[in-house]
């Protein structure tokens, strides 16, 4: 079978990498890829919001399953408009991929069919919001309803600082029109835990947890990124916990998008916290999650192309995930600056210490291919990943993976997974 996947980071690359190992796989085609999984794959110079010439891409050369990764084409109804080209395809539709697309719309289903959140109002007036802020206590988290490349929530701590919120992202338009609406919500205290699981529109099956580290720096200061780094499993979440979520959250979840006729087919990546009062769900996303992907993949036994399939058929409940019973840590490496002002165009060495090492893994999240060599092209540049027995020799294997690759600026954080070793 030929396989196209849309999308260009690291995620992209584990989920290629995945799906090359399956005997199912004849060629896989990548738009627009990145110079990493130019070794895999056949990279394709197509944007990911070009849905014509994908459809048209995919037509061509026979594909047999698309595979959209991204958030913002799921949300804007690519798998919709592939599907109507006569395109086997791997997502959510439109209507479905809302749970992440909107937020407003995400707490509302939540509250209706009594799955546990933090306790929110949604505004779609600033002056309104302003109003209901001199009522609340602090601190208090808004969030833009749409799409802001995970930067649209704010926790403020003062009711000056709530106010200046509500102008830069409603009034401002800092993120666009993911600020038309705004959500205002209770400030929770827990531990965060990312549970991805595939979906076929009734059977859900969850995948091995994971813990991502959204701050820049080292102790979680400094700035929200996309992610500066994972570990699998998370010891924090059990069995028991896992048995309670998915009778009070995963299968609800699956249950009510269908009732509501949004029918969900893909992966649902359910970003949790653990309060004092039981698991809630901070945010649903639609696809795979990025850097949690680059350790939860290379732990899983099945063969990712039969899962896609079993999604797709509704028959996933034939399907038993398997995941190996170790450990992974994923560590980003970054330009310094990131996520504000970095320099791109630095010749990345060492890549090729990876080759052929069982257990590391170096998946590329901002690269490309300049005068024949890679070279760093993004703030986040390469997710080492590496597995061991355990979250301890994980931890070791790939903090020593990080000293093989060279470029200039490199930054990456030290504390990733450190929380289990001081447990
Ligand atoms: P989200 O995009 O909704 O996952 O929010 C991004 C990050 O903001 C989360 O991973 C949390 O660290 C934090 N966050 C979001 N909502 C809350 C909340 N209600 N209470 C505390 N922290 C939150
Ligand atoms: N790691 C969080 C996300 O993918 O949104």
């Amino acid at each position: 079978m030929k396989i196209l996947v849309v999308g260009g980071g690291g995620r992209e690359h584990a989920i290629i990498w995945k799906l090359s190992q399956s005997k199912q796989v004849e060629k896989i085609y990548c738009a627009p890829g990145n110079a990493g999984i130019a070794k895999i794959a056949e990279c394709v110079d197509i944007g990911v919001m070009e849905f014509d010439k994908l459809i048209a891409f995919a037509k061509e050369k026979q594909v047999g399953l698309v595979v959209v990764a991204p958030d913002d084409p799921l949300v804007a109804g690519a798998v919709d408009a592939m599907e109507a080209a006569g395109l086997r395809v791997f997502g959510p539709r439109k209507n479905a991929a809302i749970l992440e697309g909107s937020k407003a719309f995400s707490k509302d289903f939540m509250k209706k069919y009594h799955i546990p959140t933090a306790a929110y109002e949604n505004f779609d007036s600033p002056e309104e919001a302003i109003s209901y802020l001199e009522t609340v206590k602090f601190p208090i988290v808004l969030k833009a309803d749409g799409l802001a490349l995970g930067k649209g929530v704010l926790i403020c701590n003062t009711l000056e600082e709530a106010k200046a919120g509500v102008k830069a992202i409603m009034m401002d338009k800092q993120f666009g029109a993911a600020g038309n609406r705004l959500v205002i919500e209770e400030f929770l205290v827990g531990r965060e835990v990312s549970v991805l699981s595939f979906v076929d529109g009734k059977t859900i099956k969850v995948m091995s947890s994971a813990q991502d580290h959204k701050r820049a720096k080292d102790g979680d200061q400094g700035l929200n990124t996309g992610g500066m780094g994972t570990f699998s499993p998370s010891p924090f979440y059990t069995k028991e916990l896992d048995n309670y979520c998915m009778e009070h959250i995963y299968q609800p979840t699956v249950d009510a998008i269908r009732a509501e006729g949004r029918e969900f087919k893909g992966v649902i990546f359910f970003g949790l916290i653990l309060t004092e009062d039981g698991p809630k769900v901070l945010e649903y996303n639609a696809r795979f999650g990025d850097p949690e992907t680059q350790v939860v993949l290379p732990r899983m036994k099945n063969d990712l192309v039969e899962v896609f399939e079993a999604c797709i058929n509704g028959t996933l409940d034939k399907i038993e995930l398997q995941f190996e019973d170790n450990a992974a840590v994923c560590v980003i490496l970054a330009s310094d600056g990131y996520p504000e002002h970095y320099k791109k165009g630095c010749a990345i060495t060492g890549l090729e210490a990876f080759y052929g090492k069982d257990g590391y893994y170096v998946f590329h999240a901002g690269t490309k291919t300049m005068d024949g060599n890679i070279v760093t092209n993004g703030g986040r540049v390469l997710g080492v990943t590496a597995k061991g027995e355990d979250l301890k020799q994980a931890r070791a294997n790939a903090y020593a993976a990080t000293e093989w690759v060279q470029f200039e600026n490199k930054y990456m954080r030290h504390d990733i997974g450190k929380a289990i070793e001081d447990m």
